[in-house]
């Protein structure tokens, strides 16, 4: 969603926050902006569109120069997409510019106060009453009048503010939307996402909820909005350069795709002990005790996310024998769920930020659940929030439609539940049966990327129909499920996900003549009714598309295609069908003419519920 860049050292700063904007763009957002102190004035160029728009715009009005300011890319929440409405806001009788992420709940009844103090505003966002409340609240210390006004505020917030008045200061403040400070010599670096600041430094310190910072080329001081002084913890940030760069990849999507068998191999290394049975989670190493009393598991997430905790309900329920049930977070947030005692809620999230699952998560500890993170991204807000947790170790994922960190989630979930297995009723025998299996997967994505062209050739035969269907069962209809949603967030196809046989009862009726319904069969326990549905299908007309286990030739008698992915044990098949299904997803997008890693609409982090 929106991105922050903000610079304060010696340096002039226009093209190191277009450098820094440009990083975020995977995030998702339809205009930027920027503004500059010069000499002590500050001066602001906002445009809708790309950050080239942003750059053209400003390299025909001569550039900014200055060593102190900050950029925005924003994703349209309150008002639409304007030059008025992008960051950064301005309050004029003061000279403040503020750039936000988040959303003030109540500015409605906080412009109305501005409005009676003689304010007038010109766009329709909640950013700009925040702006004009700092400058309401200003009495000579920018830090104060921040810390002043966000006492005011509800919502959630990581914003940066610069003032004409006090021309080496930057006051950063964060609550419920991430923001790092990166530390260089005698230079400061602050970004939403640590991917703007890593070409300039690895040393940096995330805020938590509360905190402000006011930064000056000398130095920095951190203190709550109640001004009480806090210490941050330094860190090394541990994102390589090559890791956020396409490095000769067309997208950021083909990257990560192609990245399934390194990431997985991290996600493995040091967790599996094939010879013993032996499952080592440092995570969870802590919570021995709670863990064995454990009854009944849920987890919570929204999208890819959501699918992958599917996958782990069946996996918990089959080789844990735990009771667990997977729920959209947005859901189970709001319907007064019953959190039981030994029950612990596992959020699977990418980002470890996004809103509705960080709420249901707190929703349920608030009731008194065993709180656990499978999440991607380190220090993030969900693992800061959990009892304990395992993080995935797939590197960052920067395209949009979340590819590495789906294998990585099943993974880990995989782990988890090999983890809790062994502590209940599996025998070493059979986990060390499935970590084997599990420590042969890499290898195993690698053959099916092989068969990219192929599976290239299948997609563009089809890929001019509007409606798809995705069917599976078992362990594979999440799969389908994410099957159909990678296909509708890059290619703007409408397709469907289901469990195959539901489509008898409603969905059948959309069969037409051609249409084409991929079905994820492989061998496993319901492969027999899996090939009964192909039938159905076919007997209206509909095209078929199977994955299939290699060596099952018998299949091609029912599909129109086949794309074949290596034999596995069943409970860890997801993780191999679901690359063939990435891939057509990928190349249909690339044939239908758009722009893989940003997607219309769609955000890399939902950060608003
Ligand atoms: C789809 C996709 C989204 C996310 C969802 C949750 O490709 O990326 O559906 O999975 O927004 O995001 P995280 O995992 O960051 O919580």
């Amino acid at each position: 969603m929106c991105g922050i860049v903000a610079y304060v050292g010696n340096k002039p700063c226009q093209q190191l926050l277009l450098e820094g904007l440009k990083r975020l763009e995977y995030r998702g957002y339809d205009s930027a902006g920027i503004a500059v102190l010069e000499k002590g004035k500050l001066r602001v160029c906002k445009s809708i569109g790309r950050v080239q728009n942003l750059e053209d715009k400003l390299e025909e009005n001569g550039g900014l120069s200055g060593n102190l300011g900050m950029a925005h890319t924003r994703w349209a929440t309150h008002g639409g997409v304007t030059d008025i409405n992008a960051h950064p806001h301005i309050d004029d009788k003061v000279g403040i510019a503020l750039i936000h992420n988040g959303i003030i709940e109540n500015y409605a009844s906080l412009k109305t106060y501005l409005e009676e103090k003689g304010h007038t505003f010109k766009s329709q966002t909640d950013t700009e009453v925040l702006a004009m409340l700092i400058g309401e609240l200003y009495e000579g210390d920018l830090e104060r009048a921040v810390q002043a006004a966000l006492r005011e505020v509800t919502g959630a917030y990581s914003i940066a503010v610069i003032c004409e008045k006090e021309p080496n200061v930057l006051v950063v403040a964060r609550k419920g939307s991430p923001l790092i400070v990166g530390i260089g010599n005698g230079e400061y670096f602050v970004a939403s996402d640590a991917s703007a600041i890593v070409s300039h430094t690895a040393t940096a310190f995330t805020l938590d909820d509360y905190n402000v910072v006011k930064i000056t080329p000398e130095g920095f001081h951190t203190s709550t909005i109640h001004n009480v002084p806090v210490t941050p913890r330094i860190e090394q940030l541990e994102i390589e350069l090559q890791e956020i760069e396409l490095g000769g990849y067309q997208h950021f999507m083909r990257k990560e795709i192609y990245e399934q068998p390194k990431a997985l191999r991290n996600c493995l290394r040091g967790r599996i002990d094939v010879k013993e049975g032996r499952v080592i989670l440092g995570g969870l190493a802590g919570l021995a005790k709670e863990l064995t009393k454990l009854r009944r598991v849920v987890l919570t997430a929204q999208g890819t996310a959501l699918h992958a905790a599917m996958i782990g309900e069946y996996l918990l329920e089959d080789l844990a024998k735990l009771p667990a049930v997977a729920e959209y977070a947005s859901e189970f947030r709001y319907r007064n769920p019953i959190i039981e005692d030994g029950t612990a809620v596992i959020a699977v999230s990418q980002s470890g930020e996004t809103a509705d699952t960080l709420a249901a998560l707190r929703e349920a500890k608030e009731r008194g659940a065993l709180s656990l993170g499978v999440v991607n991204a380190v220090g993030s807000s969900i693992p800061r929030e959990t009892d304990a947790g395992v993080y995935l170790r797939v590197g960052p994922e920067i395209g949009v439609a979340s590819t590495k960190a789906f294998v990585g989630q099943v993974c880990v979930l995989t782990l988890i539940t090999l983890f809790l297995g062994r502590r209940r009723f599996m025998s070493t025998e059979h986990c060390s049966e499935l970590l084997k299996a599990l420590d042969s997967l890499p290898e195993k994505i690698e053959q099916v990327l092989t068969q990219d062209e192929a599976i290239r050739k299948v997609t563009e035969k089809y890929c001019d129909r509007e409606n798809w269907l995705f069917l599976g069962r078992g362990y594979n209809y999440p799969t389908a499920l994410e099957g159909a949603l990678k296909l509708k967030e890059i290619s703007y196809i409408h397709a469907e996900g289901m469990p195959a046989a539901e489509m008898k009862h409603g969905p059948i009726a959309l069969i037409s003549e051609g249409m084409p319904a991929v079905f994820i069969a492989n061998r496993g326990r319901q492969y027999d009714k899996v090939m009964s549905n192909i039938q159905e299908v076919r007997a209206r007309g509909g095209h078929v598309i199977a994955v299939a286990t290699e060596g099952d030739h018998e299949i091609k008698r029912y599909a129109e295609d086949v794309l074949y992915v290596p034999d596995i044990a069943e409970p860890l098949s997801p993780m191999l069908t679901v690359v063939p299904l990435q891939l057509m997803a990928y190349h249909a997008a690339v044939i239908r003419g758009h722009d893989v890693d940003k997607p219309r609409n769609l955000a890399k982090s939902v950060t608003v519920e």
